[in-house]
């Protein structure tokens, strides 16, 4: 395995007039999987790879997030993510992305302040709500207002591949992780017709976000400090993943040098659909759908149904085959809040945790190596902290922007130019247009 780089694997293509030789190298990475070089395969045979989903195709290198899919591992840049949800906090996780390593006491003090800081967002955005119908999804607020912000931040035009220095895209970085919130709880307020709460200097990033939220003009608003710290390492877990579909499109988009809060925009964009992050929200639409425990085999014998597209949300993971490792720590974290908050009889715990038990012993499910994901529980914890189903994916989008803006600046600084996959086209071959019939309206 260790002199694999220097392998090159080389094959005769038998499909041509005298077979065609290709030499395609191999590559490695610090752990598996190891890859081969396609790059110069279409230059050597015209011969394009196939591969729709990209399920064998890496689509760049990458030093921040790996993860072992058969065990269930899941590190940031080496940490596991059970020790950094455990001992760290978001802002220190997000640093560490961003930066390769753990912040010092100093260097944390400094980015929290930053943090804080950046958190303002300009007067004007204020009117960008105001455009929106109230009862606007706020990922659609989001998406809009994320994108309205590249206006305000850092040169529009300039290609930030080349004309923009590496101290300018940390501070598109730093603005980027510290306005998430800010706009993520203004979408929520706007939507009911509530007061917009500036952020706060006093309180850390998580627990910010939670008073944007949940505080009020003129009343005192304190923050629970298990709520904040649940907040805080839900946040923790969803801040990177790999080159999942969002991540991939705010890396793609980058890789035209565009602004990366149009990057990130698109990144959201990808987020919302219910395949992706929102799939939490998804799970308590199906909690709500099933009602209670006595319905769960009915719902389950449509599941297994292969001719009913019903699916059991928050299960299945394109890469997870024998684990979600988040997806225990989320379901700790839940137990934890509905203990805070005297919930414990939630009857939505009560059924997914039944769902997950027979899930856990049916064939189909152990057949197909499904397992609870990270959306399974965080539905739950969020409802019973008070939060609207809605605002699900906008929670995921606010945690998952470290992992975005530190991706999109390892894609720049890689020097990767811009990302354009082939196809395969299966149109018709060249044709002429036929002659027009001749008209019979008349005309003046
Ligand atoms: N419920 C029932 N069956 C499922 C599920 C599920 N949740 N997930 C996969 N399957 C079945 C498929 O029907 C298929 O069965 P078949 O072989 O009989 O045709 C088989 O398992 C493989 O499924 P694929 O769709 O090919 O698996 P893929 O890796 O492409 O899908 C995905 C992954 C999209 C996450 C899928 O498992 C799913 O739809 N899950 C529910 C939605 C969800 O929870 N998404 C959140 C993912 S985590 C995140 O984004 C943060």
């Amino acid at each position: 395995m260790a002199d694999f780089p220097q392998k090159t694997l080389e094959w005769q293509l038998r499909s041509t007039p005298g077979g065609m030789a290709v030499r395609l190298p191999g590559r490695s990475g610090t752990l598996p999987p190891q890859g081969i070089d396609m790059r110069t395969l279409h230059r050597q045979s015209g011969l394009v790879s196939f591969d729709p989903g990209f399920g064998s195709t890496a689509s760049c290198e990458s030093a921040l997030t790996y993860i072992d899919g058969e065990r269930g591992e899941l590190l940031h840049r080496g940490y596991p993510v059970e020790q950094l949800c455990q001992h760290k906090t978001y802002p220190e996780v997000a640093w560490l992305l961003l930066h390769g390593e753990l912040p010092d006491a100093a260097t944390l003090d400094r980015f929290n302040s930053d943090l804080s800081r950046e958190a303002f967002l300009h007067e004007q955005v204020r009117n960008f709500f105001n455009g929106f119908r109230r009862d606007s999804h706020p990922m659609a607020m989001l998406c809009g207002t994320l994108a309205a912000l590249s206006s305000f931040h850092g040169d529009q035009t300039a290609d930030q591949r080349h004309r923009v220095t590496a101290e300018e895209r940390d501070l598109r970085a730093l603005q980027l992780i510290a306005k998430m919130p800010t706009l993520a709880a203004w979408a929520y307020r706007y939507g009911r017709g509530l007061p917009l709460i500036y952020p706060s200097a006093e309180l850390p990033y998580a627990g910010n976000m939670l008073h944007m939220l949940f505080s009020m003009p003129g009343r005192e608003w304190k923050p629970n400090p298990v709520l904040v710290r649940a907040f805080d390492r839900i946040m923790t877990l969803h801040i990177d993943h790999g080159q999942n579909v969002s991540t991939s499109t705010v890396r793609m988009a980058g890789s035209s040098g565009v602004n990366p809060f149009a990057c990130v925009a698109a990144g959201v964009a990808a987020l919302w659909g219910p395949a992706h992050g929102g799939a939490n929200e998804a799970v308590l639409d199906m909690l709500d759908e099933i009602g209670t425990v006595e319905r769960i085999p009915a719902y389950m014998a449509r599941v297994r149904d292969r001719a009913d597209p019903t699916r059991l949300m928050g299960f299945g993971h394109r890469i997870y085959r024998s684990k979600d490792p988040r997806a225990a720590l989320m379901r700790a974290i839940c137990h934890e809040v509905l203990d805070e908050l005297g919930a414990r009889n939630d009857p939505h715990l009560a059924l997914a945790m039944e769902l997950e038990r027979i899930a856990l012993e049916d064939d189909y499910f152990v057949n197909r190596k499904l397992y609870p994901n990270v959306d399974f529980y965080s539905g739950i914890i969020l409802r019973a902290m008070g939060i609207p189903s809605s605002m699900f994916t906008v929670f995921f989008a606010v945690a998952r922007t470290a992992g975005w803006v530190a991706q999109w600046k390892e894609m720049v600084e890689s020097g990767a130019g811009i990302a354009r996959p082939r196809q395969i086209y299966t149109g018709p071959a060249r044709r002429d247009v036929p002659p027009s019939a001749p008209r019979t309206g008349v005309q003046s």
